[in-house]
Formats: C-alpha cells, structure tokens, sequence
C-alpha cells in the first residue's frame, strides 16, 4: 500500500472524512503523517486523536517559501511518503515541492474550476449569483487552482441561500467525494492524459 501525507491549515472537516474512509478502507493507503503550517490548526487535533503523526511548521522560521517547504519535504522523506492530499492547505506550494511530486498532489477547491479560484471559491460564487456551483479535486501544478480535473460535483444554489448554507452543502459534498477520489489514486486508476484525467 502507499504512504500518503495530509496538509492542511484549518477546521480539517476534510481530513476528518479522511481519516474515516481510511479507518473503513474505503481508502487503501496509509495515511502516515498531517502537517500544518498552524499551530493551532483544529486539523493537527484530529490527527492526535486518530493517533497519527502530526508535524506543525513554523512559516515564521523559514525566510522563503522554498526554504519552508523543504523542511516539509524532509518530513514527508521521513515518512517515505508517496503522494500528498491537501485539504484546506493555505499556502502555496513552491515549483521545488511540486516536482517532487508529479501528478501526486491532490487538492479540493469549493466551487467549479476554472471559475472562483482563490481562497473564496464559496463566497464567490455566490456573491456573483451563479445558479450552480460545486466542487473540484485536481492536481497541483504550479499555478494556484489551475491543475489537471480529477473529478467534480454540482451543488445547486437557491435564493435561500446564505454564505452558511452554502458552505454547508459544499462541505458535504466535498467529504463525500474527496475520500472517493483518493481511493481511486491509491488503487492507482487515475491516469493523466494532457489535460484530462481519466478513471479506468
Ligand atoms: C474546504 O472547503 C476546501 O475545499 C478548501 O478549504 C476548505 C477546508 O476545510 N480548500 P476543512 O479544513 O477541510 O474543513
């Protein structure tokens, strides 16, 4: 089975849903260590309580993000690490992280790319009154929310709609699907062709 690491900044809702399809072996991979650019990352808890390893990275110790993401990378050798899912992961990560990893980053952006890229995919949307949105898992390259589509959902807005029931439904989505998309990684049925991802 592979190894794989999770990044993530924040809540970790993602990782949680994570965590759980790998307890059910809806994921078959190892998930082996969660590093956090936050020390206080609610994510680095949950990981804790799963008894995985959990690494916090001080940006602060670091004078670029080349710098950062090396001691990053020394983790993940460390734990002989063979992709990286990252959920909810505000940095960006630079071309020397990148292509450690080729076509081995997963990310999940809440909205449809390539539309609302950025850290407010959810509030985007919606403030510019798109009926549809949804969700998107990718892989990284090294423009932000611009890699290869691995998979995507629709998520129907309404005029009820408040930026907190929107995001709840985003998020139920989003815990449903990405679980899904990285078992199809781990069982190695993603196969990237130019653009395109296929599923076989
Ligand atoms: C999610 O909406 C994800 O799409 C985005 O950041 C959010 C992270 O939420 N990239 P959580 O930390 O997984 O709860």
């Amino acid at each position: 089975m592979q190894n794989f690491a999770v990044l993530a900044s924040g809540r970790g809702g993602n990782l949680q849903a994570i965590i759980n399809a790998v307890k059910s072996k809806k994921i078959k991979a190892n998930l082996k260590v969660v590093v956090s650019d936050k020390a206080d990352a609610f994510a680095l808890k949950r990981a804790k309580k799963a008894r995985i390893a959990s690494i916090y990275v001080a940006p602060k110790d670091y004078t670029d993000r080349q710098s950062f993401d090396c001691k990053v990378l020394e983790c993940l050798r460390e734990y002989k690490i063979d992709f990286v899912v990252l959920a909810g992961y505000m940095r960006l990560l630079s071309a020397h992280f990148i292509r450690q990893y080729p076509n081995k980053i997963i990310n999940i952006h809440p909205a449809l790319l390539p539309s609302f890229k950025g850290i407010n995919g959810i509030r985007d949307a919606l403030e510019y009154g798109v009926k549809i949105t949804g969700v998107s898992v990718h892989f990284v390259n090294e423009e932000m929310d611009a890699g290869t589509i691995i998979a995507q959902e629709t998520v129907k807005i309404t005029s009820k709609d408040t930026l907190k029931s929107l995001a709840q439904k985003i998020h139920k989505v989003e815990h449903k699907l990405y679980p899904e998309v990285i078992g199809w990684f781990a069982q190695k049925r993603l196969k990237v062709i130019g653009r395109k991802t296929v599923l076989r």
